[in-house]
């Protein structure tokens, strides 16, 4: 999950980092208000900055620096609905206004080929790091960080020493990394970047903008995380799956997709593609059941592929291993009563592997209207495919 600008910066101050004061406003006149309240630390000088999750705020005119709270007021109107590459601001930060003497870069990130953690550092921070990178990469130190050690006071030492710092910046700069790493660590992050780190005229280090992505492998480790989700953002249905412990993925196309284990997914998703060519039709969203594929987690399944409007017809792809294929069946049978009339799209069924004629059989004898077995997964493919776009 990525954070916004200002969840870093609370993360930040939360461990230490110094950072300046902030304060979220959804509309020009709370923005005015925060203004005034934040500005009084910084000689009425506040910046105001679009709150979205991606970057290059500053470049599409997200970033605007206000002397009164007229301007402040302003820049919140102007920036509040903006489209910053397809992400509409609905809320900004008031921060403190910043007299910035240098900007520099610093990011701590999981490097994934070398199975270890990367810190990057340069003394030219500010806008353009990845043109910088592209361009001048002598100019960006890289520097590996050992997951067991971490940022300790000798590797923060490299780090600052890579980049090409002074002495006397060195040794106010290094002690933030420190603390940087922290955050890292303890909120089990994969991402913690700073862009920019300032020194100030007054010759203090301060992190003006942060990027923090925190690993959702972790969360059953840190409760305060569920707090920072962007519930505006999140899909309804994507929350109903995650409340029921299904895995979810909500796609673009027409054909509800349910199967188990996440190689047959895989290849489901390519055969309706596939097939869904010549109809014009593809995957909407695809449902993991996982192995345990009971009445209860078909009907919770079925109830969330089915409550997608984009779907025009459901493929149910299984195959019987330890839950056998009577099992899901019985599932499919259980999970149809249970929606009743709020099923109203046609499934596509194919099963094999274990007990698989049981399993066949069972949906035969149902016999429902809506339901379509088909032997080869292929065919079922095609027919799904068929159906959602003769629903058009
Ligand atoms: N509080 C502040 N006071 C003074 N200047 C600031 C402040 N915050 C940001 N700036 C200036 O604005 C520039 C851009 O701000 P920031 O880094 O937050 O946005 P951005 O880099 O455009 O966004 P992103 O990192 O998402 O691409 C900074 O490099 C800095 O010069
Ligand atoms: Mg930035």
């Amino acid at each position: 999950m990525d954070l916004f600008e200002y969840q870093a910066r609370d993360v930040f101050e939360k461990h230490g980092v110094p950072v300046l004061a902030g304060a979220v406003a959804t509309t020009p006149e709370e923005a005015r208000a925060a203004a005034e309240e934040i500005g009084a630390k910084s000689g009425g000088v506040t910046v105001v900055k679009a709150q979205v999750k991606t970057g290059g705020r500053g470049k599409a005119g997200g970033v605007k620096v206000a002397k009164s709270l007229d301007e402040a007021e302003d820049a919140a109107r102007q920036i509040l609905g903006m489209d910053i590459k397809g992400h509409t601001v609905h809320k900004v930060m008031i921060a403190q206004g910043a007299q910035i003497d240098e900007e520099y870069y610093f990011s701590i990130l999981l490097d994934r080929a070398n199975r270890s953690y990367l810190a990057m550092c340069s003394k030219e921070g500010g806008m353009d790091i990845e043109q910088l990178a592209e361009e001048r990469p002598e100019a960006l130190a890289k520097i590996e960080v050992d997951p067991n050690v971490g940022i300790d006071d000798a590797k923060a030492q490299e780090i600052v020493e890579a980049a090409g710092f002074d002495a006397e910046t060195a040794a106010k700069v290094a002690p933030v990394l420190k603390t940087l790493w922290t955050v890292y660590h303890d909120e089990d992050a994969t991402l913690v970047e700073v862009n920019p780190l300032v020194k100030t005229e007054a010759g203090d280090i301060v992190a003006l903008d942060g990027k923090v992505t925190l690993d959702a492998n972790a969360d059953f480790r840190q409760p305060d995380h569920a707090a920072l989700e962007d519930e505006k953002a999140a899909d309804p249905l994507e929350a109903k799956a995650k409340e029921k412990d299904l895995n979810y993925v909500k796609l673009d196309g027409n054909v509800g997709v349910i199967g188990n284990g996440a190689g047959l997914m895989m290849s489901t998703l390519d055969v309706v593609a596939y097939a869904g060519e010549q109809f014009g039709a593809s995957p909407a969203n695809f449902l993991d059941i996982g192995g345990g594929a009971s009445a209860e987690v078909m009907a919770d399944g079925l109830d969330i592929i089915l409550g997608d409007e984009q779907v025009k017809s459901v493929f149910v792809n299984v195959f019987g291993g330890i839950t056998a294929c009577d099992a899901v069946a019985n599932g499919i049978v259980g999970a149809l009563k249970t929606l009743g009339d709020s099923a109203t799209k046609p499934i596509v069924v194919r099963l094999d592997g274990n007990n698989v004629d049981e399993g066949r059989r069972i949906l035969a004898e149902f016999d429902h209207p809506l339901v379509t077995i088909e032997e080869s997964m292929d065919g079922a493919a095609a027919k799904a495919a068929e159906l959602a776009a003769a629903a058009k």
